[in-house]
């Protein structure tokens, strides 16, 4: 019986010693100590031996069970110490790296130049308005002088959404949308987006205008040439020279393209102006009579002017920008530089 209970007693120290997580470790515990144990199956016995022996085997049952309970104590304190350290060595934070800067959020570049601009146009008394994207084939078109099958919807590369109704191709369907809305005199300017179907590395599908609209007695082209002009001379700086080119727009009569003196070469000639000294940003013109009649306006009585210009454009001529895509692709590397 007492070799027996030295056997037991030494196999229970390997199994505690040999128990690697809390799991193993208590079950080794229910397998000698629990109600069914190895010992207690033995201290239970002891009825059934002599009294003289009961004495000693119940002594020494008792001290191999008090020697597994403390070397279970301890191998279940050394397990739980390891687990710490582990724990600690996984989740270590290196105090001594540098820390991490929060990044600053920024005004997108384009919407940099959309404010900039406006906030001239501001100064010269002009409202912001602003009209629908999806836009009928109506204001985009027909109110402005461009009945169907005329050739200058060719040229707009219209994105079609259904039958009649088109993502605007530029911004001056808001021109007779303001004109429905208000009586003379009108000075408004409206920034937005517009669409074609085009793509290479100065057109995006999606781009923007600032379409200007002015309407009141006595308006004439002189006006308009001052205003822009006075523009020009704000954004790009006194030295800027501005020209003013014959074009045909059908909701403007006369028409002109704006052109600058290059902000890269100044005028001597480079890869960016075409090397012609000369860059195009807008289109304008006094608006057409025909678009006074559908804005309900007495032509007789009012005379307007009206522009149109690219936003991206001038966004990239501004910052030397090579290509209209960088401004869409939301790189931040590109985009922290503003
Ligand atoms: N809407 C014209 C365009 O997109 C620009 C323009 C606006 C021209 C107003 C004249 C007057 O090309």
């Amino acid at each position: 019986m007492l070799d027996k209970l030295e056997s037991i007693r030494d196999t229970a120290l390997e199994e505690i010693e040999a128990a690697d997580d809390a799991h193993t470790l208590e079950q080794v515990r229910v397998r000698y100590l629990g109600r069914k144990g190895a010992l207690t199956q033995i201290l239970r016995g002891l009825s059934e031996v002599s009294p003289e022996e009961r004495k000693t085997i119940g002594q020494q049952a008792n001290q191999a069970k008090e020697i597994i309970a403390s070397a279970i104590e301890a191998r279940k304190a050394a397990l739980e110490a390891q687990a710490m350290e582990e724990r600690a060595l996984k989740d270590r934070v290196d105090l001594t790296l540098p820390g991490r800067k929060p990044r600053v959020g920024r005004k997108h570049p384009v919407s940099q130049v959309l404010d900039e601009i406006t906030s001239i146009f501001d100064g010269l008394g002009f409202q912001v308005a602003t009209g629908p994207d999806i836009e009928t084939e109506y204001y985009n078109f027909e109110s402005l002088n461009i009945p169907e099958g005329h050739p200058a919807r060719d040229l707009h590369d219209t994105f079609f959404v259904r039958p009649g109704v088109v993502l605007r191709t530029h911004t001056s369907p808001v021109q007779m949308r303001v004109m429905e809305q208000i009586e003379p005199p009108v000075a408004v300017v409206a920034p937005g987006r517009t669409y074609r179907v085009d793509s290479d590395a100065s057109h995006s599908p999606m781009f923007f205008q600032v379409e200007g609209l002015l309407v009141d007695e006595d308006v004439t082209f002189a006006g308009l040439k001052g205003t822009l002009m006075h523009f020009v001379h704000e954004y790009f700086g006194k030295d800027t020279a501005v020209r003013f080119r014959p074009h045909y727009f059908p909701f403007t009569e006369p028409s002109a393209e704006v052109d600058i003196s290059c902000t890269v070469c100044g005028g001597q000639g480079c890869r960016i102006c075409k090397h012609s000294g000369w860059l195009e940003i807008l289109g304008c013109g006094m608006v057409h009579p025909e678009v006074f009649r559908f804005a309900e306006y007495d032509y007789e009585r009012y005379t307007g002017y009206a522009f149109g210009m690219g936003v991206d454009r001038i966004a990239m001529l501004r910052h030397s920008i090579d290509s209209i895509h960088h401004l869409y692709e939301n790189d931040l590397r590109f985009l922290e530089q503003f």
